[in-house]
């Protein structure tokens, strides 16, 4: 099948990439950024793409024809907080961008990626624990009032317009890529840095619980439901959920395999405040009726299959990027 991935340079199209084109599809990858070192070896064609050009997203829609399109490009919720008009543009204009290159270029299904951060404390008290899929969402950061929008959207152009566009909620999401400017950017730390540096020092609490995920996890919910029959479909938008360990379990799940590794914890009151204001837990029972979604990777799964990656990566020279 054709398909189109924006925001491909991101972590999330790190392991997409591949796993598309393992599966033998016809993938074009774009970003505004040069294809990046670490996905030097990933396959299919790379273009360069400002989502925030509605000519330029059009033109290149109209010319790949995808039959499929992945929308990733996005600021996330710390680097948007320091740049939240960067962040209106990319996640706003370019959700808007693509949804209308895909009306008009006739790309029969997109896939849209949300996030934790649509949802905040509610004026009526804390978010339930697990927060299920229907809440009122009353996000705190500018990432999550334009991913709420971009879900917004996304419902109306699937029945407005007949773009067959749905999504997932995801957690903060654990691989050996290096993330961009999220607050949950500290558990991916702990484990990169626990086998690089021999510990970290987390910019949250030790208490700090939120819903997180492992990549392989993440990217096969992508193509779950990317590839799920639509008459499955009773919502645009789900919630997934793989496992919600407090910041200090995860140190504990590192240390089982690297017992040196020290862990120390100065939180930043920026991205800790973040942090606080997203669920606990989440209630994705929706998307586990709909589509048989279903994690495979529990904490400590996770930790014996990534810390063995992050080696071979170091030892490679492919995790380059500092924090
Ligand atoms: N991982 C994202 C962030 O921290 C949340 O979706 O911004």
């Amino acid at each position: 099948m054709k398909i189109l991935i924006t925001g491909a340079g991101g972590q999330i199209g790190h392991d997409l990439i591949g796993a598309l084109v393992a599966a033998g599809h016809d993938l074009t990858s774009t970003d505004l950024a040069p294809r990046p070192p670490s996905h030097a070896h990933a396959g299919g064609t790379w273009h360069r793409l400002d989502v925030t050009d509605a000519v330029a997203v059009r033109d290149l829609f109209y010319e790949v024809q995808p039959e499929l399109v992945f929308h990733l490009a996005a600021i996330l919720s710390a680097r948007g907080e320091q740049d939240p008009k960067l962040a209106y543009d990319v996640n706003q204009t370019g959700t808007w961008n693509v949804l209308e290159a895909c009306r008009k270029g006739k790309v029969a299904r997109l896939v849209f990626t949300s996030s934790i951060a649509v949802f905040g404390p509610t004026p009526s008290g804390p978010l339930p624990d697990p927060t299920p899929d229907d809440v009122p969402l009353h996000p705190t950061t500018m990432y999550g009032v334009t991913k709420v929008s971009g879900e917004l959207l996304c419902s109306y152009y699937r029945q407005r317009h007949g773009v067959d566009c749905r999504g997932v909620r995801f957690p903060g999401l654990i691989s050996a890529a290096m993330p961009g400017g999220g607050s949950s950017d500290y558990a991916l730390f702990m484990y990169v840095d626990a086998v690089r540096k021999g510990g970290y020092e987390a910019f949250a609490r030790a208490d700090t619980r939120i819903p997180l995920m492992y990549m392989p996890d993440a990217v096969r919910a992508l193509l779950e439901l990317a590839f799920a029959a639509r008459g499955r479909l009773s919502r645009a938008i789900y919630n997934i959920a793989a496992f919600s360990p407090r910041a200090d379990q995860i140190a504990s799940s590192v240390q089982r395999v690297v017992p040196d590794a020290k862990f120390s914890y100065s939180p930043d009151p920026a991205r800790q405040a973040i942090l606080d204001s997203w669920p606990k837990s989440l209630d994705d029972s929706a998307a586990r009726r709909d589509w048989a979604w279903q994690p495979k990777y529990d904490l400590d799964g996770m930790t014996d299959d990534l810390i063995p990656r992050i080696k071979r990566m170091l030892e490679l020279g492919a995790i380059l990027s500092s924090h």
